[in-house]
Parts: C-alpha cells; structure tokens; sequence
C-alpha cells in the first residue's frame, strides 16, 4: 500500500459495495475490500490485479461474532480515512411482523443492525483523528418520519441501525470523527431489483463524494448519495 488514503468496505463484493469500492480507486484512495468468500469474489480480485498493492480482499462474514470481534484488530497499525459498513440483507420474503420468527427477526436484526455498530465500535480507534469518516448504508426505510408503510421489518431493521448509530456518535463525541447515515437511492442491484430509479455508478459516486464532503464535520447526519438530509 501507498500513501493514499485508505477506506475499508465492508460487502464489497457485489452491488453498492463493489461500486462504491471502485469509484474510491478512481479517486485516487486504496481500499480494503471485505468479501465473505474472497477466493469467489472475482470481480474484487480483478480490481486488485487492475491496481497492484491497491486492493486488498480480507474474508469477512459479518454474522460470524468472533470474525466480527476479531477483524479490527486483523488491521494491525493501519489508519482507516474512511469505512463504511455496507454490508445488509432484506429480511424474510413475507416481510411482515405478525409472521415473522423469532429466527428470522433475530438474522435479520444481526445482520442489518447489531453487527454494523459491533465492529463500527471496534474500528472507532482504527480511524484517523479530525478527518476520518464512519460511515453506515442504512437507508430511507430506516426513517421515522418518512415511513410510508410496507417492508416494516427492513424499514425497523434500518430505523434501530440509525438508532444504534446515533447511540454510537454520543460515545465517539470529541474523538473528532465524522458518522454518516447514508441513503444509497433506490438501486439497481440484487436487493434493489431491475426496476430501481438509480444505477450502481451514480450512487457510488454520490456516496464517495458525500463521504469526501463530510470529512471534518464531526457530526452525525442522515443523507443520502446526492448528499440531501434525511428526516429521521
Ligand atoms: N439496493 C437498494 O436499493 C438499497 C437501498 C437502500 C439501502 N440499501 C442497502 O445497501 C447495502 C448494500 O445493498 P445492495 O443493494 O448492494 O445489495 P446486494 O447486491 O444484495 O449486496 C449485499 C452485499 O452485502 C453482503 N452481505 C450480506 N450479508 C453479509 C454477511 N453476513 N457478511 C458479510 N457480507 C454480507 C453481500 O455479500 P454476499 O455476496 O456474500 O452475499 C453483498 O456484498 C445494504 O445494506 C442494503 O440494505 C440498498
């Protein structure tokens, strides 16, 4: 690695993960690029040959807990410029509360909300000083004031994700980090489907653009990839 600056995604391998991992190559930042199963991730391990010494794709799998617990630490001295905890699933396929499992409740509420504020709190020391970026793909579902109903154990898994980040920022207060609540749009991706507004591009580069923007502001804020605030 380079003098760059450096950002971790975590999800990385596909969807808004694998765009936002190349926008920040195309401006100029290294990445390390989390992916469940690195050996399969082939479109990462092309853009680490595409950027020798620039990528690196550590195995993550987010709702294992002592992977989880053990990967800050997996970064030894490394100063983190940005991370971003993109990793999320939609839920079971009924997504509706008066069928849910317990089971089901208790995966999709790991993964989407407990696991991203678990490792967030262990990479907190891993993020450099004044101008380091938190940040969290959470989305307009996880808004209070906006919910217009549907999806509502996504919409709650993204509202205690929110709820949990800004639980985080007061712990964080005076560490001079900057955490963000992003909204990535309405994607074209696995999760979003073929019908969704936005492509992968365009939020990508919304994302590092509001990413680089915020850097320094050492607040917490809802925003999404154009970088418009969010009601909570
Ligand atoms: N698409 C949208 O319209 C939209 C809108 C708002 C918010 N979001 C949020 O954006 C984020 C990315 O979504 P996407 O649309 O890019 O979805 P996607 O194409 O389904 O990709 C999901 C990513 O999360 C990873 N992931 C899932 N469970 C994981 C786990 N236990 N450990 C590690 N990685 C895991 C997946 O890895 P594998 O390949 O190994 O499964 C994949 O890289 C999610 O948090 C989602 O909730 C999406």
């Amino acid at each position: 690695m380079t003098n760059h600056r450096l950002a971790l995604i975590v999800g990385a391998n596909r969807g808004i993960g694998l765009g936002v991992t190349k926008e920040f190559l195309a401006h100029g930042w290294d990445v390390i690029a989390t992916a469940r199963q690195p050996d399969q991730a082939a479109a990462l391990q092309a853009l680490a040959a595409a950027h020798p010494g620039r990528v690196t794709i550590p195995r993550l799998d987010v709702n294992d807990p002592v992977a989880l617990d053990g990967f800050a630490t997996s970064l030894g001295g490394k100063v983190l410029d940005a991370a971003l905890i993109n990793a999320g699933v939609a839920g079971p396929a009924h997504r509706s509360a008066s069928a849910a499992t317990a089971e089901e409740i208790g995966a999709l509420m790991f993964t989407n909300a407990i696991a991203p504020i678990r490792l967030a709190r262990s990479l907190a020391g891993h993020l450099r000083s004044g101008s380091g970026v938190l940040a969290f793909t959470s989305s307009v579902m996880g808004s209070v004031a906006l919910n217009s109903g549907g999806h509502e154990l996504y919409r709650a898994s993204k509202a205690a994700l929110n709820s949990l980040t800004r639980g985080l920022w007061e712990e964080l207060r005076g560490r001079n980090l900057t955490v963000l609540s992003l909204h990535p749009g309405w994607v074209r991706t696995e999760m979003g489907g073929e019908a969704a507004a936005v492509s992968v591009e365009d939020s990508a580069r919304g994302i590092v653009t509001v990413i680089e923007k915020q850097s320094g502001a050492h607040r917490h804020r809802f925003l999404d990839y154009t970088g418009k605030e969010l009601a909570w």
